[in-house]
């Protein structure tokens, strides 16, 4: 991949609940590039399935009847003046606070898991991109979306910090949070995500390691400011 104006893509994977948002999101904003949270639209879709009653008692997902609506959901995100982000809109409602609830958290991963709601997510993620000045996270973006990719970055902590760091986020939001129950949730996702067929988490061979178990938010964004400009001397 070649830098457009001198603009790159950035890729950043890693874990969930690892902080890869707030240090991309930051990242994307004192560059001025888009900023594009693909767990955001996973999450969407899984409110979508929830809302249309496409999962069974059991859990189980109506494929079918998902696979038909795929053309229907349409995904965008606007930014938000207020918080200076974007939010993100399922078919024209913004749906930031829903998609973050214990109830989609804990549907995702097997919508996350059904190859052809990835390969719809996928077409429209490399399209997000081609202009680049772009940072996106998510599982697959350094390996499936953007392989081409200027700068990759993996971002890994401990599960237990990991809860620790959602149970916060939902306390502050005011929303119901229970440690434990967040706690497994990290580790059933980290399990489904690393085990799937289609597009597991892993780390690309020309990734950059990032473990944040120990590291202050500062100290992050210090550390991927420095790797951004590597990456901008060495591409010259
Ligand atoms: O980053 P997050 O926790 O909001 O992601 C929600 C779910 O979506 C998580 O289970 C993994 C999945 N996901 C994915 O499979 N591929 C991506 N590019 C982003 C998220």
């Amino acid at each position: 991949m070649e830098a457009k104006n001198n603009r790159i893509v950035i890729a950043i994977d890693g874990f969930s609940s690892c902080g890869k948002s707030t240090m991309a999101k930051d990242l994307a904003k004192d560059l001025g590039y888009i900023y594009v949270d693909t767990g955001a639209m996973y999450r969407s879709v899984t409110l979508y399935a929830l809302r249309h009653g496409m999962f069974a008692a059991d859990n189980t997902i109506d494929t079918e009847a998902l696979q038909k609506a795929m053309p229907e959901i349409n995904i965008s995100f606007r930014l938000n003046t207020g918080t200076g982000r974007p939010d993100t809109f399922l078919n024209g409602e913004c749906v930031e606070k829903e998609i973050r609830s214990m109830e989609v958290s804990s549907h995702v991963s097997p919508i996350a898991a059904l190859p052809f709601v990835r390969q719809a997510l996928v077409r429209q993620q490399q399209e997000m991109g081609k202009e680049k000045g772009i940072v996106m996270d998510g599982r697959d973006i350094g390996t499936v979306v953007f392989p081409d990719a200027e700068l990759k970055i993996f971002v890994t902590a401990s599960a237990e910090v990991r809860a620790q760091r959602r149970y916060d986020e939902l306390k502050q939001k005011g929303m119901a949070a229970d440690f434990n129950e967040i706690l497994k949730n990290v580790e059933e996702r980290d399990y489904i995500d690393t085990h799937r067929e289609t597009s597991p988490l892993k780390q690309a061979d020309d990734a950059l390691v990032l473990d944040n178990s120990n590291m202050t938010i500062p100290e992050q964004k210090e550390w991927l400011k420095q790797k951004f400009e590597e990456t901008m001397e060495k591409l010259g």
